[in-house]
């Protein structure tokens, strides 16, 4: 079998290696790719929004299956055109990726589907946005409507601030179309967990919990990245409740799409707070998190290939998904500056050392091949994941790894993970 896999973060790494362990897959593509995944498989240099290139490329190479990583290409409509082709593609169509697309149109499902969230309201308007935050006042949230690459959300802390943030996304444009609309929402405060189950249109498969790091340094201080380490199971959401956390926030959404015709196949992220309240749904993403992705692979013992074919057909009620009991800590290394501006191009050492150790896997993101040695070539550049028997023991395991490899500049935080310790205390 051959597969396409769509993107170049740690994220896809990880999928290429998991795949990579069915003796049925002959041949991984991986477009564009990183250094990682040049190891599994081949890098084809296409970009991740060229949709006609992409297709063009799975028929060309008469690919099994496509995987998708990353939100714009199934926003865009990459599995629309690849059914067209009859190619199976691993991901929703155009429709339920909107769930991550546009925030008005995942937060008017939620409500719809009973969903709690934060309360909201829509605005097409400058002047009716900036008349809302007058009258609510701060804290508040503004969110630009479409992709914005990770930055389309400012919680306000004054009016100020929220004025600013909506004159920016709204008259300067600084994210394009995306921010010509704008949901404002209540601050919710609390812990957050991410909880994603693959679903297949109308049945589910949960995944264990996880806890991403947002916020570039330690306490979760400074600017938000992609995400700086992450950690599987999270305690915040333990294993006795992952059932009633579906009822919640997983099973709604899929009757909603389901009974619209758009039925929802892929990976479904629900991003949850905590709150004195309990937990409420911040966000949806339409695909594994990056870099929850890679603790949550570690974890993972059933087949992949075998669970998306099943997502692809309508089977999941047939397979028993499982996850390793063990607990798995990713820690990301990035190059120093990251998510501002940060060098590129140094060498890393000592990948092999780290992978060598039991139950370690150096997942490449930001990374490329040159001259045959593996150079930095992003921001966030690798994510060095380890399996322990309890959580103490696989962050304790993933810092060891990480002191192996090496590259100049490099950056992490020191306390991925504390957050769940303290709560296990
Ligand atoms: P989103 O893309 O909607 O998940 O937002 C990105 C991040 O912004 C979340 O992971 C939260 O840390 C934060 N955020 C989003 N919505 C809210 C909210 N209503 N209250 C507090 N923080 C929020
Ligand atoms: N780790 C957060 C995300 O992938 O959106």
């Amino acid at each position: 079998m051959k597969i396409l896999v769509i993107g170049s973060g740690g994220r896809e790494h990880a999928l290429c290696w998991k795949l990579s362990q069915n003796p049925k897959v002959e041949k991984i593509l991986c477009a564009p790719g990183n250094g990682g995944t040049a190891q599994i498989g081949e890098n084809i240099d296409i970009k991740d929004d060229d949709i006609p290139a992409l297709v063009a490329l799975a028929k060309e190479q008469k690919v099994d299956l496509v995987v998708v990583g990353p939100e714009l290409p199934l926003v865009l409509g990459l599995e629309n055109s690849l059914k067209h082709e009859k190619i199976p593609c691993f991901g929703p169509s155009a429709y339920p990726a909107n769930l991550e697309g546009s925030k008005a149109f995942s937060k008017n499902i939620m409500a719809d589907a009973g969903v709690p969230t934060a309360p909201f309201r829509v605005f097409d308007e400058f002047d009716e946005a900036v008349a809302f935050i007058k009258e609510r006042g701060a804290p508040i949230v503004v969110k630009a409507d479409g992709l914005a690459a990770g930055k389309g959300v400012i919680v306000a802390t004054t009016e100020e601030e929220a004025i600013e943030a909506v004159e920016d996304m709204m008259i300067k444009q600084s994210f394009g179309a995306a921010g010509e609309r704008v949901v404002i929402e209540e601050v919710l405060k609390g812990e957050e967990a991410s909880f994603l189950a693959f679903c297949d249109g109308k049945n589910y498969a949960l995944l264990p919990s996880s806890q991403d790091h947002k916020a570039i340094n330690e306490g979760d201080t400074g600017p938000n990245t992609g995400g700086m380490g992450a950690y599987s199971p999270a305690p915040i959401l333990p294993e006795d409740k992952y059932a009633e956390t579906a009822e919640m926030c997983i099973k709604p959404i899929l009757r909603h799409l389901a009974a619209k015709g758009e039925p929802f196949k892929g990976v479904l992220y629900a991003g949850l707070m905590y709150t004195e309240n309990g937990p409420s749904v911040l966000e949806y993403n339409v695909r594994f998190g990056d870099p929850e992705c890679q603790p949550l692979l570690m974890r993972l013992e059933t087949d992949l290939l075998e669970i998306m074919f099943a997502c692809i057909d309508g089977t999941l009620d047939q397979i028993d998904v499982k996850s390793s009991p063990q607990t798995a800590c990713g820690v990301v290394i990035a190059a120093e500056g990251y998510p501002t501006d940060y060098p590129k191009g140094m060498k890393i050492t000592g990948l092999n050392d780290a992978d060598a150790m039991d139950g370690v896997k150096v997942f490449q993101a930001g990374t490329k091949v040159e001259d045959s040695k593996i150079v930095t070539s992003g921001g966030r550049v690798l994510c060095v994941t380890a399996l322990g028997d309890d959580l103490a023991a696989a962050q304790k395991k993933a810092y060891e790894a990480v002191t192996k490899v090496h590259f100049d500049k490099s950056y992490y935080r020191r306390d991925i993970a504390d957050k769940g310790l303290n709560r296990l205390k």
